[in-house]
């Protein structure tokens, strides 16, 4: 034990004798707690983003309550503490314009208050990445509870995955090859229980993210939410902890170079969403560690993906479980890894992961026999993204991944969907589809709409796939061969706000590069021409996002909230 009882930064609050502490105990008094509660006890903070519309988290007034169990058990004083509740489904015009709004609530929430570590509750997408932030900024100690996957979807005997089956049935629907009435039958079966999107969307992206980079316990993010095993797995949460804080085992102890090159690695092996690359940028800078968007590339030539799992392959997250889950993934890609990483449980990452076994090698296939040899994702560059976009070549068609076509240009979300199904529009399976001012500025908040839809005349033609090419990102779940994160973005000027109708564009993907085919000069010229759009927000959290938010490549952060001198903790009067 590294700290004393007199150490704990809640006995600033409760264990001094002047008026303030009166005041703070008496409060707690109020609340019916004695001193034999919280007296000289670690206070931990359960920050919870449950809250009626976030579907994916509806088990997290249980899971707290046994979170709760496990922290009096260890001699923990519990407290419950609500935060910005981001959902996938709801939040408009995207979560991802909160997700740096949540790190600063958290951050603040632990500032501000007595609390000597941290559970963050957290998985529907942009949950993971902004309770990690925020708690890494905080630099408590802190341990993270991933909401787990909900079950596999149902309908008429066929496996449903959330996000990548409604695409696929949508696009079938618009063919007209299947009805109203199946459609609508299919809302009834692929939710059906509490959890998160049970693809390899971003959700499950990111929690196996943060277990890799060590702030789970060994095997948490891989279990099903409403399993017995994650019950079981939130009461360790609160029982660790509160070791945790003893020992004073704090973020950035655990998050340096060598785990976010694992996590990275994780990622490419699971065929992780687009997403998780503006995530850990975002998450790693909070750490002060400059991530370029190169190392992704390097590092997913080098990893073979072994995950069988939509949108890239064919199976979903409770077949993974018991197919032996993210550890055992991670015990075959072991020779790619730095096991000597450390991890919340004060283990090392390949301690946590020794010996784990596969059970299903369709699921969790055999390094030497992989769904692809190399990972997931691909970074492009050229004169149309000059600081970089991203494809998942794993999930697009291959016969696109070299491909020169003629630009068919959407000035924004609003004109695409207006003119994609019109009859007249100018299109054919060879041309690429171009999303302008869908970026972290354009969009605003870089929604996810850069799985831009196929024409319907080309759906009933059988096309299922095209080029498109969007500086907005786009679900987990989702597929084709889309070049999302095109940064700098339109909005701002850069390149993909030159593009115009016939232009020709070039994707290489061997190659990794997205090239306009358009001489310097007339891109000068459209520039000079271009009309600068109006900032999307006078007032509000929106114009502070507007005036700091940083492009995709950056991680799409706060400029204000990157790593800097820490902030001095509150002075108690
Ligand atoms: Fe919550 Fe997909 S909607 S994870």
């Amino acid at each position: 034990m590294k700290k004393s009882a007199q150490e704990l930064r809640s006995h600033r609050w409760f264990g001094v004798t002047d008026m303030r502490s009166f005041a703070h105990r008496s409060r707690a008094k109020q609340m019916g707690y004695g001193p034999q509660d919280y007296a000289g006890k670690p206070v931990i903070a359960i920050v919870n983003t449950w809250s009626d519309l976030t579907t994916c988290h509806t088990h997290f007034r249980d899971r707290a309550e046994e979170v709760k169990r496990g922290v009096w058990q260890a001699g923990g004083f519990p407290v419950e503490i609500p935060a910005l509740p981001i959902n996938e489904t709801y939040m408009k015009p995207s979560p991802m314009m909160y997700r740096n709004l949540l790190a600063m609530e958290v951050e603040e929430l632990l500032r501000c208050q007595p609390v000597d570590g941290v559970v963050l509750m957290g998985g529907c997408d942009k949950t993971t990445p902004g309770l990690l932030m925020g708690a890494i900024s905080m630099n408590l100690p802190a341990i993270y509870l991933p909401a787990g996957p909900m079950l596999r979807g149902n309908w008429n005997g066929e496996v449903l995955g959330s996000g990548s089956d409604v695409w696929k049935y949508w696009a079938e629907k618009c063919a007209g090859n299947i009805s109203d009435d199946q459609w609508n039958e299919m809302e009834d079966g692929i939710a059906r229980s509490a959890g998160v999107c049970m693809t390899m969307g971003t959700a499950s992206t990111m929690t196996a993210i943060a277990e890799t980079l060590g702030f789970t316990l060994p095997g948490a993010s891989s279990i099903p939410a409403v399993d017995a095993n994650h019950s079981r797995m939130a009461t360790n949460c609160g029982r660790r902890i509160v070791t945790m804080v003893w020992e004073d085992l704090k973020p950035i102890d655990i998050l340096n170079m060598a785990a976010v090159e694992n996590a990275i690695t994780a990622d490419m092996a699971i065929g992780g969403s687009t997403n998780a690359i503006i995530h850990l940028v975002a998450m790693a800078g909070r750490a002060g560690l400059k991530l370029d968007l190169r190392k992704f590339d390097e590092i997913s030539q080098r990893t073979p993906m072994i995950a069988n799992l939509r949108p890239s392959g064919q199976y979903l997250m409770e077949d993974f479980y018991y197919a032996g889950g993210l550890r055992a993934l991670l015990w075959e890609i072991r020779e790619l890894l730095h096991l000597e990483a450390p991890t919340v449980n004060g283990r090392s990452l390949g301690e946590n992961i020794t010996g784990a076994r596969i059970f299903n090698s369709e699921v969790i296939r055999p390094l030497a026999d992989p769904i692809a040899d190399q990972g997931g994702t691909a970074i492009l560059f050229g004169n149309l993204a000059p600081k970089g976009a991203v494809i998942k070549p794993t999930a697009a068609e291959k016969r696109l991944l070299q491909h020169t076509g003629p630009a068919v240009v959407f000035t924004d979300y609003n004109d695409m969907a207006a003119r994609i199904d019109r009859d007249d529009l100018v299109v054919d399976e060879n041309s690429v589809l171009v999303l302008q001012n869908a970026g972290p500025l354009g969009g605003p908040g870089m929604p996810e709409w850069g799985m831009l839809p196929i024409p319907k005349k080309l759906l009933k033609k059988g096309v299922r796939d095209m080029v498109r090419i969007s500086d907005a990102r786009m679900s987990g779940t989702a597929y084709g061969a889309c070049v999302l994160h095109v940064s700098p973005e339109s909005f701002i000027g850069g390149p993909l706000a030159l593009v115009q109708d016939g232009d020709l564009i070039e994707i290489d993907v061997a190659g990794r590069r997205l090239q306009l085919l358009v001489s310097d000069d007339e891109m000068e010229i459209r520039r000079a021409r271009r009309v600068i759009p109006k900032p999307r927000y006078d007032r509000g959290f929106g114009a502070m996002f507007s005036a700091h938010v940083t492009q995709a490549d950056e991680g799409c952060d706060f400029d204000f909230l990157l790593s800097g001198p820490q902030t001095a903790e509150p002075e108690i009067h």
